[in-house]
């Protein structure tokens, strides 16, 4: 048994014989997963649970005076918070009047419009909207967030950290993340007191590769203020909240001391949001009873309550937990939908390692891509995981291309793009010099040109050359010390000469003026210019409306690392010029009239294709034709049988062409050829779309193949029977080639001259 002591098939001391086939699968990377079973008690269920109260609600004189089963003097600090604060009491009992399922319907049904949800939602009680929940599932969850979300544009934050809180790395992969369309960007460290230059470096990298990003450094509260009132730093997010009093208080906190907080941050017009999830509840022992999802749904009003903007949720960090017992991803999808309905931006999770099935976790990010989110990943790792101090993201730096593939294959928006190498060397570089300079300028320890080149071409922080950490430290605490603000970090930079930077960096600082980031769901768009429910707002209301990626974006989206291009003759092998085989020798053939009918019994015609040595002049996996011919000949040639070349032009199908080839052929025997090194042996006498032997998978062959394919044809023309060359059979084939398959075939159709008789070649290999 691979795995876990409580395995309900491998329970200890099985001793039957298990099937080879369970061997497999108990070693398959999802058996390394942890699973439990429900035990409501503690709270470690989803989201059904009996422990859940029933919602209710009674409202007097504008004051709620009973909720959810509980009268006013029974109410818990959250239930007061929530009450009072997060609960509109005007329209209340109305809202609570409409049934849970009607209340789900008009969260799918596209013709009711999100203002009037929204404004339903409002007066809905944390138990009720439990009950909503409960009977959508999550593909109605998904039409319902598609929906429900705020900002109408999606889009996709990232992690940005180091492995050894390398500043330098820090700013080179965030300028590659804003690169490639991340507009939110945090960090966190390993040692707090690095605080300072991470944040120094998120900022100066973040502005490098796009102007507008937005980042956040992740730490204990009070710093993580200061931070941003320096303008060191231009949002905040890991301002945690939880569902029952007791875990609240352990954190020290109570709603209203993180409604403070709150206001601290919008009093300098920086952005922020609370994070909260299912499951920190019953991680942290004091669930209650309740399920995951109820309290996480007080967490989510608590938000609302306290007037931030939005909600980091989706489990977040406790991710483990929903992801182990029954539909637990389901209730984080929930809990996501919870917080659009709202009118909460949602940033919605993906942001930690879920699971080591590469299928599980991209089905549990399909959740937050397919509909479409706020913040599709509210981290998704820019970095390797290894160097990830968020512990690690469902999504990381290797999975980039697979990213950008979904987006492409499902016309979604996941918020990034493919970019070239070119581009992502260059913001690298300029990030890790503009750091450089900003360092000599503030008289940092230096950050060295064989650094920057290093963090130029690296992949994770073991790339790098070590920095001296407590150096470093010093340098950080000086930044605190010596009041270095967003302000310094501008006028460094202008001096240093990276005067656009410099530019961007004052513009982040400019917004805090005019407030524009406060808005619901805001983020700065491409241009620099903020984007938010506001002046984006979600129209969704059906097929053909809301975001879709269009123009522009789309072209950006379809562009991947590789894909063949007809016209572009790198992709197809073909138009490369002469046909070159090994060695330098060059293929010609040379067109002798005509074909004629063969008349010597042992000779084999050998049939190529219309674009054969003349467009193409390599096969789909680039075995060049020359070879290829060459080789068919010698095999022939081996078994002392003569052979003769033609060229089908009339058509492109290797049936017709083989089978053209064998009626000229004096034995009836030919071999076809593609250009793309599909190939079959056919003989005069039968049917056309028959053959003698098929080697329809061009990828899987070989020169060596293609010699015994020219031996074979030689036997059959002397009347003996081989056994036939043996194939191989590749299940990958397909997904690899298919499509180029498709291309190249079609590229030999342009070819096709209809009614021109096959003709006689004269083959040298000069
Ligand atoms: N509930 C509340 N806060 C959370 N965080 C992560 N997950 C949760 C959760 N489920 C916050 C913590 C953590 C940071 C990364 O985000 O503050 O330190
Ligand atoms: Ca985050």
């Amino acid at each position: 048994m691979a795995n876990g002591p409580s395995h309900t098939e491998s329970a200890p001391g099985r001793t039957k014989r298990t099937s080879l086939r369970t061997q497999l699968l108990e070693a398959r990377p999802v058996n390394r997963d942890g699973f439990v079973d429900e035990w409501p008690e503690v709270g470690l269920v989803a989201m059904e649970s009996d422990g859940d109260p029933r919602s209710s609600i009674r409202v007097e004189g504008g004051v709620v005076v009973e909720m959810d089963g509980r009268l006013r003097a029974e109410f818990d600090f959250i239930d007061q918070f929530i009450a009072d604060h997060a609960i509109d009491v005007a329209t209340a009992e109305q809202c609570m009047a409409v049934p849970a399922d009607e209340v789900a319907r008009r969260i799918v049904d596209a013709r009711v419009p999100r203002a009037e949800v929204v404004a339903l939602a409002r007066g809905l009680t944390p138990a009720r909207l439990l009950e909503v929940m409960k009977t959508m599932n999550v593909v109605e969850m998904m039409m319902g967030m598609q929906k429900m979300r705020a900002r109408r544009t999606t889009s996709n934050q990232a992690h940005a950290t180091s492995g050894r809180d390398n500043p330098l790395q820090i700013a080179a992969d965030a300028a590659e993340g804003a690169l490639r369309g991340f507009s939110e960007l945090e960090t966190t460290l390993g040692i707090v007191r690095y605080a300072p230059l991470a944040a120094l470096g998120l900022l100066i990298g973040a502005q490098t590769g796009r102007p507008g990003v937005l980042t956040q450094c992740a730490l204990e509260e009070a710093t993580e203020l200061e931070l941003g009132m320096k303008g060191l730093t231009t949002y905040a997010e890991t301002i945690s909240v939880y569902g029952t009093e007791k875990v609240f208080v352990d954190g020290d906190d109570t709603p209203w001391s993180k409604a403070f907080l709150a206001s601290a941050y919008a009093s300098r017009g920086i952005k922020m949001r609370f994070t909260s999830g299912t499951g920190s509840e019953v991680q942290m022992g004091n669930a209650e009873g309740r399920s995951m999802l109820y309290l996480e749904i007080r967490c989510i009003l608590i938000a609302k309550g306290a007037g931030v903007q939005g909600l980091q949720n989706g489990s977040i960090s406790c991710i483990g937990v929903p992801g182990a017992v029954p539909s637990g991803i389901r209730a984080v999808l929930a809990e996501n939908l919870v917080a659009s309905t709202l009118d909460l931006e949602c940033a919605s999770g993906n942001d930690q390692s879920f699971s080591h099935s590469d299928m599980r976790r991209t089905a549990r990010g399909l959740m937050q891509l397919l509909p479409g989110t706020d913040f599709v990943c509210s981290g998704y790792s820019s970095v390797p995981n290894s160097d990830n101090m968020f512990a690690g993201s469902n999504f990381d730096a290797t999975d980039y291309d697979d990213w950008n593939v979904l987006q492409r294959d499902l016309k979604v928006d996941g918020g990034l793009r493919h970019v070239p190498e070119e581009e992502i060397l260059a913001v690298r570089e300029k990030a890790a010099r503009a750091l450089q300079a900003v360092f000599e300028s503030f008289g940092f320890p230096p950050i060295t040109d064989a650094e920057v080149e290093a963090v130029t071409y690296a992949h994770g922080s073991e790339d790098l050359p070590l920095r001296k950490v407590v150096e470093d430290l010093k340098a950080a605490q000086s930044m605190t010390e010596r009041g270095i603000t967003g302000l310094d970090v501008v006028k460094a930079l202008e001096a240093q000469g990276f005067r656009d930077v410099a530019e961007a960096v004052f513009n982040m600082l400019r917004q805090r003026v005019t407030g524009d980031l406060l808005h619901t769901a805001a983020i700065m768009d491409a241009h620099g210019e903020p984007l938010s429910a506001v002046n984006d707002p979600n129209d969704y209301a059906g097929p053909g409306t809301g975001f879709r990626p269009t123009g522009a974006r789309w072209e950006e989206l379809k562009r991947l690392r590789y894909t063949t291009n007809a016209n572009n003759p790198e992709t197809t092998g073909g138009g490369q010029g002469p046909a070159v085989g090994t060695g330098g020798r060059v293929l010609t053939l040379d067109e002798r009239g005509p074909a004629k009918q063969g008349t010597r019994s042992d000779e084999v015609v050998v049939a190529v294709s219309p674009a054969f040595a003349r467009f193409f002049t390599r096969t789909i996996v680039d075995v060049p034709l020359a070879e290829v011919l060459r080789t068919v000949l010698a095999g022939i040639e081996e078994e002392g049988v003569s052979a003769r070349v033609v060229r089908v032009v009339s058509s492109a199908d290797l049936a017709f062409i083989a089978h053209s080839g064998a009626r000229l052929s004096g034995s009836g025997i030919s071999v076809g050829l593609l250009a793309r090194g599909t190939t079959m042996i056919h003989q005069r006498d039968l049917p056309r779309l028959s053959s003698l032997e098929l080697f329809p998978q061009a990828p899987l062959l070989d020169l060596e193949t293609f010699r015994k394919i020219g031996r074979n044809a030689a036997r059959y023309a002397k009347g003996d029977a081989p056994e036939p060359v043996p194939v191989r059979n590749d299940f990958m084939a397909r997904p690899r080639y298919q499509a180029k398959a498709a291309v190249l075939q079609l590229k030999e159709t342009e070819f096709i001259e209809a009614r021109r008789a096959p003709i006689e070649l004269a083959v040298s290999f000069g």
